[in-house]
């Protein structure tokens, strides 16, 4: 696969572990050139595994270097469009050109529907969703001028085709990315820009570590019977990161170039469960 994507420029948001990451890893060991952007900083207070750190940002740089392609790494808030904006337009000045876009920054809180707080829907809805939208409106118009066409690829769930339960705001942020690739599929198609909505299942990535299985399980103890929701088809349990940026790899790729407005699930068989 060396090549699939030889100076194609990509952004990526979340980029400074987990998934993120990988994306990155992944597009620049095809040849892409990385525009990085990460909190890499305090997650909101309700948040329960531990939030990225800069330190974690400068391995990201140092893993795409270590492929021989270029990284420009921006510590930004997905919700602030100016800061975003200008992360985009310095990389694309930068580096030429834009092509893929993996709006992947998002933030998770297990809590019974009773116990969620005004702050925990608000937050999760501002990053899953309002930063979602500003990734978009930050880049898009660069793929637009740049006349080739391109790929936007927003990160959802496997709580955005199916649900979560104990999750009712990240399910319905979730639910509304999926919503968004499709209704932004119809109006960029014109430009040969696709866009699609990736649905992982359980990934294996610092989201699911420090107090993360703790809260699920105090959620869980409310309703027992929940538990089987999440079973996949297949052996694992849980997905590996690269296997999230294999399918995105394949979606920002001429492979996929008849595919827009597609929800495309990486979950092992969980949501069909
Ligand atoms: N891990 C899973 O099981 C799983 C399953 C389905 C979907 N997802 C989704 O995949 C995406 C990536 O998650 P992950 O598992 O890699 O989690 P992660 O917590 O390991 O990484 C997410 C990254 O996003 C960054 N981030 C969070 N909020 C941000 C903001 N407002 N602005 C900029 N950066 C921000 C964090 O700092 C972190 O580096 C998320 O959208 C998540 O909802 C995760």
């Amino acid at each position: 696969m060396t090549g699939r994507h030889t100076d194609k420029v990509a952004f990526i948001t979340g980029a400074a572990r987990g998934q993120g990451r990988a994306h990155a890893v992944r597009l620049a060991t095809e040849g892409a050139d990385i525009i990085a952007v990460d909190l890499a900083g305090p997650l909101p207070a309700a948040v329960p595994y531990d939030s990225a750190t800069p330190a974690d940002l400068d391995e990201t740089v140092r893993l795409v270097e270590a492929t021989g392609r270029r990284i420009i790494a921006h510590r930004v808030d997905t919700r602030d469009l100016d800061g975003l904006r200008a992360a985009a337009d310095a990389g694309v000045a930068a580096f030429g050109r834009l092509d893929i876009v993996v709006a992947n920054a998002g933030i998770c809180i297990p809590q019974v529907w009773n116990e969620i707080t005004p702050a925990s829907f608000r937050d999760v809805l501002d990053i899953n969703v309002t930063g979602t939208w500003n990734t978009v409106a930050a880049t898009a118009g660069h793929l637009v001028d740049g006349g080739r066409g391109g790929s936007i690829i927003l990160i959802s769930s496997a709580a955005g085709v199916k649900m979560q339960p104990f999750m009712v705001h990240y399910t319905a942020s979730k639910h509304a990315v999926t919503g968004m690739a499709r209704a932004l599929a119809a109006e960029l198609g014109k430009h040969r820009i696709r866009v699609n909505s990736l649905h992982p299942g359980a990934v294996a990535t610092p989201m699911g570590g420090g107090d993360m299985v703790a809260a699920l399980g105090r959620a869980l103890h409310s309703n027992p019977q929940l538990a089987q929701m999440a079973t996949p088809f297949l052996p694992d349990w849980i997905a590996q990161p690269e296997d999230i940026a294999a399918a995105v790899s394949w979606l920002a790729a001429d492979d996929s170039r008849a595919v827009t407005a597609a929800q495309i699930a990486v979950d092992l068989g969980s949501t069909q469960y």
